[in-house]
């Protein structure tokens, strides 16, 4: 641990030393904590990012092109054979699930990990365990194991790991469950200074999904995984209640086109959603944030007047292990992106003030960044109302009532390609549940047919 003088040496290097204005108030944990702290900031790579946030202008300069996709046209008569192809690696235990988990949640407004979330329409399952059940089903089928590999963040590692385990896994076995955390990086204010949020206290916030990668492997998990005989990470998000979790076509598709990795997208509803978007930039899949976008290129048509840059991402990945490696035994290879923010900090007293306009910068790096270094890729399109509706905020769009409503209406329309009698359509306003576990996709459903009970509402099958 460093001494008080090493600290302030250090931080004289970098211009920081504001940091230790409250020291002679605290007591010896509260100096322990800062010191610790200290220690763990990477200063050099720190200077690097406040230079980032001087530069401005994020927008994309570059040329966006059509990235090569399989549209839902191309599938029809490909996806069987996909499907057996994806089935052999499941059954050989070669698919692991990856969450990444570690964010902060904030626009959803829910105390507590997202994960945590009762959202299902009857049983108010939450995120968790909709998405265990998911794995447990789809390792069932092929007589597999599916490890789950879950990345934390140090705000919600603790809760997320208690969760866990007072549910039981929620079945599945607890050493086929492994989390880890991702790693935080220190905000700065608009001088480029390090922000205190409490006396004795650095503001740190997780660096992003694309920590991931870094994480995954600092951790262990790539170790373990390797030593598992992994082949392929199928990567998802907390907060997409219609995931096809480790779905066998997918990874047909990747493992047939000897992907690096893989993408899932589906058309935008309309050109200003709020969606990233693939495309080629200089030969290569990329993906450009919606926020990197000029208004042109959020507007720009094909030929045919539809939407040049229609293909939004799922943030559904398939991506292989020994990428993973590559991306990360020599030294961490992402970019990081600057994302200006509200930030609580300490006025000169050392009351916390929550600020009401932005007031720093956070920084973060981004899975997608990593298809830059992939030497192939592959893009799949999909249904969104099979496979997307996102938990982002507490009402309106992407809410939990638009989730429910979602899953409810796919629900109804398995029930009804299964031949079962519903009532009239209502579009998503009756209550409907399907457990992975009684069935986790139509064809699975079509085979218990015989086994549904007739219907009642609230309609729930296990
Ligand atoms: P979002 O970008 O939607 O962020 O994360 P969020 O933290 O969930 O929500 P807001 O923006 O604060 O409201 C998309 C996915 O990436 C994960 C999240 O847990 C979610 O599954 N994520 C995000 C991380 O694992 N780490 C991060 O640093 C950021």
């Amino acid at each position: 641990m460093l001494t008080y003088t090493q600290a302030e040496n250090l931080l004289r290097k970098y211009e920081q030393t504001h940091v230790l204005k409250f020291w002679n108030e605290l007591n010896d944990a509260e100096r322990q904590h800062l010191l610790k702290q200290i220690e763990q900031i990477d200063f050099d790579n720190l200077s690097q990012l406040i230079e980032l946030t001087r530069q401005q202008n994020t927008t994309v300069s570059r040329e966006m092109e059509e990235a090569p996709i399989v549209r839902l046209a191309d599938r029809v008569d490909k996806d069987a054979a996909m499907r057996r192809l994806g089935e052999e690696a499941l059954r050989k235990g070669k698919v692991a699930a990856f969450l990444v988990a570690g964010g902060q949640g904030s626009r959803l407004g829910f105390d507590g990990p997202k994960g945590m979330y009762p959202v299902t329409p009857v049983k108010r399952k939450s995120l968790f365990q909709l998405h265990a059940e998911k794995i447990i089903s789809r390792a069932r089928r092929y007589d597999t194991v599916i490890p789950w590999y879950i990345m934390t963040s140090h705000s919600n590692h603790k809760q997320t790991v208690a969760f866990f385990r007072e549910n039981r896994y929620f079945g599945l076995r607890p050493e086929n469950v492994f989390f880890f955390r991702q790693e935080m990086l220190p905000a700065v204010d608009e001088q480029g200074k390090l922000i205190l949020d409490r006396k004795d206290s650095v503001f740190m916030s997780p660096n992003g999904h694309g920590g991931a990668l870094k994480a995954m492997w600092d951790s262990g998990a790539v170790k373990d995984m390797r030593h598992r005989g992994i082949e392929h990470i199928f990567y998802f998000q907390v907060d997409n209640v219609l995931t096809r979790i480790c779905e066998p076509e997918y990874i047909g598709y990747h493992i047939a086109a000897g992907a690096d990795m893989s993408n899932k997208v589906v058309h935008k509803a309309y050109s200003g959603e709020k969606m990233g978007v693939i495309c080629s930039m200089e030969g290569k899949t990329a993906l450009v944030e919606y926020s990197d976008m000029t208004d042109e290129q959020m507007q720009a048509t094909d030929a045919n007047g539809g939407l040049k840059y229609w293909a939004g991402s799922i943030a559904v990945h398939m991506i292989d292990v020994a990428f993973v490696e590559k991306e990360t035994d020599h030294g961490f290879r992402l970019p990081y992106h600057v994302a200006h923010k509200q930030i609580p900090f300490v006025d000169e007293q050392g009351r916390v003030v929550q600020p009401r306009d932005k007031n720093g910068y956070k920084f973060e790096t981004f899975v997608f960044d990593a298809l830059n270094h992939a030497r192939a890729t592959m893009t799949l399109e999909v249904e969104r109302s099979e496979e997307f509706s996102a938990l982002k905020n507490g009402e309106g769009l992407d809410s939990p009532e638009t989730a429910r409503r979602d899953m409810n209406r796919l629900y109804a329309r398995w029930l009804r390609q299964a031949g079962y009698p519903l009532p009239a359509d209502d579009d998503g306003a009756t209550d409907i549940e399907i457990s992975p576990l009684f069935a986790d996709e139509v064809q699975a459903l079509m085979a218990r047919q015989h086994e549904i009970p007739p219907f009642s509402t609230p309609f729930y099958l296990e």
